[in-house]
């Protein structure tokens, strides 16, 4: 298979990937790319890529990092750096090879940028202060970002003007200070109130304990760093910092990804269960209860479920009729899975039932994390009892689930009749609520 065939959005995705047109129409992604990716062979691939953003009309901010270049002339130049990533102290050395590296990556981006047609411009919309003498240690020429040109920013990004942001950025007097790149692009992804802050580096995605997560929630992570920092690995504390003030600060999603991967832009953004780790906000925020606008998109999910029996037909009507049992499981305004539950009049038993995930997302977890919003909300309603019918995912809501095997008795009497009536002889499982 070539590499080209190999990348994972399929073009039955086709339609799901148009959906996203109109909805990202207009929107912000601030990209911050670490150095070493400027350096990759699959730079040119990155910037196809965010061309096709371009071309979706998404508006891109793009900045980017010199660490890698800087630590290259470092040693080649035998000069020492007092600090590689702008967030220690930068001396006169260090911001004299940092600025060189800069021009460098600056240049390629733009030979990049252009070879892409896409028109873009290195500008002054970034005013730094400097760092200044912290707990008795002079930070030199490091800076931070102090004020953004937002007229500048928009004047640009309105006539389909990319800016393109430099680590190296100027005071209010024109002194070159050296900024971290990835604290650069998070402020500014919250001051132009971007839709999402996407940092392309040489990882997977973010290690935590050695394994690179696809989704945390923005509790969890500000959790890790403060009770477990050593979980997370080093090199991607700063992004994951940046992006836990991003997401405070109102950027609805930050994403780490690696920047090595053919096509991985577009598949992190088309395909939220894809490549690298999402940080957002919190995890049941992605279920919600159906409204009547959804139940085409139920109908069609439901039904390849009762193509293969797992699920019993449903017509648009019936689903229509019960919308308020449903709840469903949203990336991005797209539904990916759904679930009811139902009561049954003078009992304390509700039925969980049409759990289905669209099969492109399934063994992501998004299955259970319905069961236990199934539970809370059947809790909620004073339920003492959860069954589920199922005919093929006995083993999930035993085993992922904690459900039990049950028997005919457990059934509200007017499911019985129905149980009896309908022979798709479901294994019946109970969770006990209480
Ligand atoms: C069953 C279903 C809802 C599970 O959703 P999912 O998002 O893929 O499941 P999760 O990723 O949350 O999986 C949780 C665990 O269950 C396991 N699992 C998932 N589907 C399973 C199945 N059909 N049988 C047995 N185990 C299953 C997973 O391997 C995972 O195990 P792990 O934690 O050891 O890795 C989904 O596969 C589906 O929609 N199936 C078709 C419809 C159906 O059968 N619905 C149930 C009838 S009500």
């Amino acid at each position: 298979m070539n590499e080209e065939a190999d990348i994972s959005i399929k073009p039955t995705d086709l339609r799901g990937i148009l959906k996203y047109v109109p909805q990202f129409r207009n929107h912000i992604f601030v990209i911050a790319l670490d150095g070493s990716i400027v350096a990759d062979e699959n730079f040119p691939n990155v910037i196809t890529d965010i061309a096709v953003l371009r071309s979706l009309n998404i508006k891109i901010v793009l900045v980017h990092g010199i660490g890698y270049q800087l630590r290259w002339l470092s040693e080649e130049r035998s000069v020492e750096v007092s600090d590689l990533y702008g967030s220690g102290t930068t001396d006169e050395k260090t911001l004299k090879l940092a600025t060189e590296a800069c021009a460098v990556v600056n240049h390629k981006m733009g030979e990049a940028l252009t070879h892409a047609s896409i028109r873009y411009a290195t500008t002054n919309a970034v005013r730094a202060s400097d760092v200044g003498i912290l707990r008795g240690i002079d930070y030199g020429a490091s800076g931070k970002v102090d004020k953004l040109d937002l007229d500048l920013f928009n004047t640009l990004l309105e006539k389909d003007i990319t800016p393109l942001l430099t680590p190296i950025v100027f005071d209010r007097d024109g002194r070159s200070l050296r900024v971290n790149s990835d604290q650069l692009a998070a402020e500014v992804a919250v001051q132009l109130r971007a839709s999402k802050l996407i940092y392309l580096t040489p990882f997977e995605g973010l290690i935590i304990d050695g394994n690179a997560v696809q989704n945390i929630p923005v509790e969890e992570l500000r959790t890790l760093i403060e009770s477990k920092k050593s979980s997370i690995d080093p090199r991607l504390l700063s992004k994951a910092r940046f992006a836990i003030h991003a997401l405070d600060e109102d950027v609805p999603r930050a994403h780490i990804l690696d920047g090595r991967v053919f096509g991985g832009l577009l598949t992190e953004i088309f395909d939220k269960v894809g490549l690298g780790t999402m940080i957002h906000a919190n995890e049941y925020q992605r279920i919600r209860p159906a409204r009547k606008k959804d139940v085409q998109a139920i109908y069609n999910i439901t039904r390849t479920g009762a193509r293969t029996d797992a699920l019993r037909p449903k017509t648009r009507q019936a689903i229509e009729t019960a919308i308020g049992d449903f709840f469903v499981y949203e990336i991005d305004d797209s539904i990916i899975g759904c679930a009811a539950i139902k009561a049954f009049a003078n009992s304390e038993t509700m039925e969980l039932g049409s759990v289905y995930v669209h099969n492109f997302y399934e063994g992501k977890g998004v299955g259970r994390k319905m069961v236990e919003y199934a539970i809370i909300e059947a809790k909620k309603r004073q339920a003492k009892k959860l069954i589920a019918l199922s005919t093929q995912a006995y083993d999930f809501f035993t085993r992922s689930c904690g459900f039990a095997e049950g028997s005919l008795n457990d059934l509200p009497a007017i499911r019985q009749q129905d149980y009896v009536a309908n022979g798709r002889h479901s294994r019946i499982l109970i969770k006990q609520l209480s």
